[in-house]
């Protein structure tokens, strides 16, 4: 059974732990053209103890931008930026993914191109709200039903940010499958109601995904293309009926895709996932949501995952793997600072000092 501080290989990579950064969307890239602000170079060289970082979700084209301040990979301009932290992080000795998504329905207008309606696989509404700079929350609204032609058109924009990022440096690719956006409200019961090849049947929901996920794996390569799913996860308004059959459906598909790793992680989860597709999976399983050490540990020991992948602790901890190392104490999240613009919050979260290790 293999340990937290075990060094493993994901695709041709070598990483020196399985304490894995989550993404984090943190809302600090340059509202007007998504471009990432250079500081977040040294946000994330901070973290480069993890065994790999995930970078927050990054825009796969201005029709995916679906919160404020939060970056993109479709033009050059955020390319080079993206370039800068990149290389920041490997001058640390760290791994870096990106990961890559589109909002579907979640964007509001205000984000979108001459505030367009957002778009979706059917037009149905999300309930809830979403925040801008300029408004504060807002209600989202009904989203327009893509055309076949759009939807191929979004499967090519995947590939082309997963491209992208692989000229940015980054050592591969997360798709966001997961926590209710564009794809997972493919894969949904609520937000599909289609009639075409798209909807209806598993085989036919899960399409959308299975075509995102060939178009990346054969502009990058299957070994650079990691993927995240919430299984049965019901944020953003998601349903699905069927988060039992579908899931077994869509991990066994998978296999033959023979990926980096699937990233498993349900944050608002009812029931736990990791038993159930664990002994599924044929690539590596890295186990996300509600971990700490103890628990993680726990996990990796009974063969339940090959890595964890931790979120809050690591926004907080840049150095988290020398503190679980040590057993040190853990510096708090502050809630308060997730999304706001700026370094605070954000770069000043304290390193261990020696005198605090255990
Ligand atoms: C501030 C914040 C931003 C997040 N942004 C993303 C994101 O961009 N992509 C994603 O897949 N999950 C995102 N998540 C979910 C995390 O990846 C992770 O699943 C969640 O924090 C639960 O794990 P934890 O208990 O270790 O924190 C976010 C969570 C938080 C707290």
């Amino acid at each position: 059974m293999a340990a937290l501080f075990d060094s493993f290989k994901v695709g041709g990579l070598e990483l020196k732990n399985r304490i894995i950064m989550a993404p984090l969307t943190r809302s600090r890239a340059n509202d007007a053209d998504g471009v990432p602000a250079d500081f977040t170079a040294e946000y994330y060289s901070q973290r480069a103890s993890a065994g790999l970082i995930i970078t927050e979700a990054t825009n796969v084209s201005e029709m995916a931008k679906g919160y404020v301040r939060t970056p993109g990979i479709y033009d050059q301009e955020q390319i080079d930026g993206w370039k800068k932290i990149v290389a920041a992080v490997h001058a640390e000795g760290g791994k870096i993914f990106l990961q890559i998504f589109h909002t579907g329905r979640i964007a509001l207008p205000d984000f979108l191109p001459g505030g367009q309606q957002p778009v979706a696989p059917s037009a149905v509404k999300a309930a809830g709200q979403n925040y801008t700079d300029s408004a504060g929350m807002k209600d989202f609204v009904v989203p327009r039903e893509l055309t076949k032609d759009e939807i191929k058109a979004t499967v090519q924009d995947f590939a082309a940010a997963a491209r992208n990022g692989i000229e940015a440096g980054f050592d591969g690719i997360e798709i966001h499958g997961a926590n209710g956006y564009l794809i997972q409200q493919f894969l949904s019961t609520n937000v599909n109601e289609r009639s075409d090849e798209y909807g209806g049947t598993i085989e036919n929901r899960a399409r959308f995904l299975f075509e995102v996920v060939s178009a990346v794996t054969e502009a990058i390569g299957n070994e650079r293309t990691g993927l995240r799913l919430s299984p049965g996860g019901e944020f953003n308004d998601i349903k699905e009926d069927d988060a039992e059959e579908l899931y077994d459906y869509v991990v066994r598909k998978l296999n033959e895709y023979n990926l980096a790793y699937l990233h498993i992680g349900t944050f608002d989860q009812t029931r736990n996932w990791h038993p159930v597709l664990r002994p599924i999976v044929k690539s590596l399983y890295f186990a996300g949501v509600g971990f700490d050490k103890a628990s993680g540990e726990k996990l990796m020991a009974a063969d339940g995952a090959d890595a964890i992948v931790y979120g809050k602790w690591f926004l907080a901890n840049p150095d988290l793997p020398e503190r679980f190392r040590t057993d040190a104490r853990l510096n708090t999240p502050d809630e308060a600072t997730f999304y706001t613009p700026g370094e605070a919050g954000y770069t000043d979260y304290p390193f261990l000092e020696k005198a605090d290790a255990a």
